[in-house]
């Protein structure tokens, strides 16, 4: 998931899904002055530069994307960067590289990002750490990951290959699995909200584009054998019941965690 290019011409599901969350969720927080904004897993930085940060230019000081992946915040610093929207390489579940943002900030977003996170719990309290007393955190995570439910079905050969990505075996498994995370973290819940959901690309050729952007396995396949494993993951994701070929529908179920450090 380190190329950008490919990632930003295919994420019209997750900009449609940050506009609605976003339209609903900012007049719910609580803002003040020198509001100063963190969004983890920014990716290559679109989202956090014309949705997150159009919605809240005119009540915050700064914003901050951080990302793990070294392409992306390049691509987004290139891209995006302004005096008040900067941009840095993080990883959210890696405790000494987020020291430096202890008691820092006062809003954290995140979209599409903590499905893929893989010590769960440590990211949550590294977010704690970070927020300031009375802060907020938005967080939005795939629970019904397309991705996942098309492993179940692929055959043996390709499976060995996802033993080699982490984030494949930590999946949030009900919301009460969600609520005890952020609980145990510190924080209390003021919402969560589980949302099964259907995103309609142009067709099934850009449904596909767009899963193959994000497929890890993918990306750390050997380059002769990626041309075959495309073909295959085509069958698989329908039938794994999440894609539809017809319609280039897809399936999947969102869990939006608003919650305060008090
Ligand atoms: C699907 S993209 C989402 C990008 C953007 N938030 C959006 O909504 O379009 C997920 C991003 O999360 C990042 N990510 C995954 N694990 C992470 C971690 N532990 N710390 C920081 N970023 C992480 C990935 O590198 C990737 O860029």
């Amino acid at each position: 998931m380190d190329n950008a290019e490919q990632y930003i011409k295919n994420n019209g599901m997750q900009r449609n899904d940050a506009k609605d969350i976003i339209g609903r969720y900012v007049d719910k927080m609580v803002w003040k002055t020198n509001e100063k904004v963190l969004d983890i897993g920014c990716g290559p930085g679109d989202v956090t530069s014309d949705i997150i940060f159009q919605s809240l230019k005119n009540k915050i000081k700064q914003m901050v994307g951080v990302d793990k992946s070294k392409q992306m915040i390049e691509y987004a610093i290139k891209n995006y960067e302004n005096s008040n929207l900067n941009f840095s390489v993080l990883d959210i579940d890696n405790d000494n590289e987020c020291t430096i943002y202890s008691n820092n900030f006062t809003k954290i977003f995140s979209f599409f990002c903590f499905q893929w996170v893989y010590k769960k719990s440590d990211a949550l309290v590294n977010m704690y750490s970070m927020l300031k007393n009375g802060g907020e955190v938005l967080i939005h995570i795939l629970f019904l990951v397309p991705l996942d439910e098309m492993y179940k079905h692929i055959d043996a050969e390709w499976i060995n290959y996802l033993k080699d990505i982490k984030c494949v075996t930590t999946p949030i498994s009900s919301e009460e699995d969600a609520k005890a995370l952020f609980i145990n973290a510190g924080f209390r819940i003021i919402n969560i909200e589980s949302i099964p959901r259907k995103y309609k690309y142009p067709d099934f050729s850009s449904l596909l584009n767009a899963m193959k952007a994000v497929d890890p396995l993918l990306s750390i396949l050997p380059s002769h054998l990626k041309s075959r494993y495309s073909i295959h993951f085509n069958e698989k994701i329908c039938e794994a019941g999440v894609a539809c070929s017809t319609t280039g529908t897809l399936t999947y179920h969102s869990l939006i965690v608003h919650a305060v450090k008090d």
